[in-house]
């Protein structure tokens, strides 16, 4: 379970007086009354997912470990960020397990596209395109790549090397797949995108990475029960969406996803994606950015301590590292450094967040929430989905904003398909 702390918020409002506002909009949660209704099937998917398609991505998984040394996501923006943010997190950035996993259909950059393509010719590829859509141009466009090259090496072999994740009914990836005999795995018509990591969106790839996706559903169903009661004193989601409701009225308009592990920088990503497309509209919303310390702390730590007070910080503190060691002694102490022989690193890294923690909040006057996760494993993953997905539609429906569009994203596309000539 997610913990959270507020001491170091200094709200000025507080929390307890937003419960009834808190009740009314979990009830039209739950009675599927509230804004984006048809896209909440999130909220029950831990009891209510297919169990026999579940199996399918266990038993696709094993078969693309057996088989592949290279394994080809292509997606974008849901259909991408939180199997990365999962896989990166749980395993590691250097990870030795096989098949390597890497993503494609993400960006136009002709420059990375030429490399990957480059990079997978020589090795075993398995390919998994997912586009709810099936018409988004960066994944349209990696994936015609990728067909060709498939069909070129493997022959009439290329499609039970590709792993189709797409509507169950309609569009046009789901048209091409039929035709060409892909495996298919469906995308929910009640998840949208940036909750799908939940799905086979995210599973796939997960189990591909060696990730035992049972623990990722357990942790999202303890999570089902930990985030779900309304009352505010019993709910951390609800309290955290609450203290970012306050700290907005009080005028921060940007909050800082603050991690002290690398191998959570997808997790910030995926995170933005998340709060930024689900709350980012009708004029309203926080602006997400993130920071990974002690890194940042070298670059925007001095915006965050000195600059301008238009932020707050939410860190997300990991209790147990993935990997530790001691720190060892030096005869010669050259470097000095010999006041940390014998400690831990990271105790290290612990010391180094207490003490941002301190300046942040007192001398430089930045209001800090506190999230403590127990560690990176996948059962945290999957509790710390259900722990966002809550928070988010609360503080995106206190706005009275429907947490589960985006149509802000598609009028870029509008000017590029004229630019790129498209009918
Ligand atoms: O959150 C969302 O819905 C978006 O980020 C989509 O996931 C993204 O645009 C990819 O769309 P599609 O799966 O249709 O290719």
């Amino acid at each position: 379970m997610i913990q959270l702390d507020l001491q170091h918020a200094h709200l000025k409002e507080d929390v307890k007086s937003y419960q009834e506002q808190v009740n009314q909009i979990d009830e039209s949660l739950r009675l599927k009354t509230c804004k984006g209704n048809d896209f909440i099937g999130w909220m029950t998917w831990a009891n209510d997912y297919d169990k026999e398609e579940f199996a399918r991505v266990k038993a696709c998984a094993k078969k693309v470990r057996e088989d592949s040394d290279v394994f080809v996501v292509c997606g974008i923006g849901g259909s991408y960020l939180g199997s990365r943010a999962a896989i990166e997190m749980i395993n590691g950035l250097y990870s030795q397990k096989k098949p390597e996993i890497i993503f494609l259909g993400n960006t136009f950059s002709s420059s990375y596209i030429v490399q990957v393509m480059d990079y997978i010719k020589d090795k075993d590829v398995s390919v998994n395109v997912i586009s709810k859509s099936g018409t988004t141009t960066e994944t349209s466009i990696a994936f015609r790549l990728l067909k060709q090259f498939m069909e070129e090496k493997y022959g009439s072999e290329a499609k039970h090397r590709i792993y189709a994740t797409t509507d169950k009914a309609r569009g046009t990836l789901k048209a091409l797949a039929d035709k060409e005999g892909y495996e298919q795995f469906v995308i929910p018509d009640d998840i949208g995108g940036r909750f799908s990591v939940i799905t086979p969106v995210g599973l796939l790839p997960i189990a591909v990475a060696g990730i035992d996706i049972d623990e990722i559903m357990r942790g999202l169903h303890d999570g089902m029960g930990e985030y779900g009661d309304a009352d505010l004193e019993k709910n951390p989601a609800y309290r955290y969406a609450v203290a970012r409701r306050i700290l907005q009225n009080e005028g921060y308009n940007v909050e800082l996803f603050v991690n002290y592990e690398m191998q959570m920088q997808m997790v910030a990503e995926w995170w933005k994606q998340l709060f930024g497309e689900s709350e980012g509209k009708d004029g309203k919303g926080i602006l997400p950015d993130s920071v990974c310390n002690s890194t940042d702390l070298h670059s925007l730590g001095q915006f965050v301590q000195d600059g301008k007070k238009i932020l707050f910080e939410t860190n997300l503190y990991v209790d147990k590292p993935m990997l530790d060691m001691t720190f060892p002694s030096d005869d010669e102490n050259m470097d000095n450094m010999n006041y940390l022989a014998g400690k831990s690193l990271d105790w290290v890294n612990k010391m180094a967040a207490k003490g941002t923690l301190q300046a942040h909040v007192d001398t430089g006057n930045v209001p800090n929430i506190i999230l403590t996760m127990p560690d990176m494993s996948a059962y945290s993953f999957g509790n710390m989905c259900m722990f966002y997905f809550k928070a988010i539609a609360m503080t995106t429906l206190m706005n009275d904003s429907n947490p589960f569009n985006q149509p802000g994203v598609e009028v870029y596309k509008k000017n590029m398909f004229k630019l790129l000539g498209k009918e």
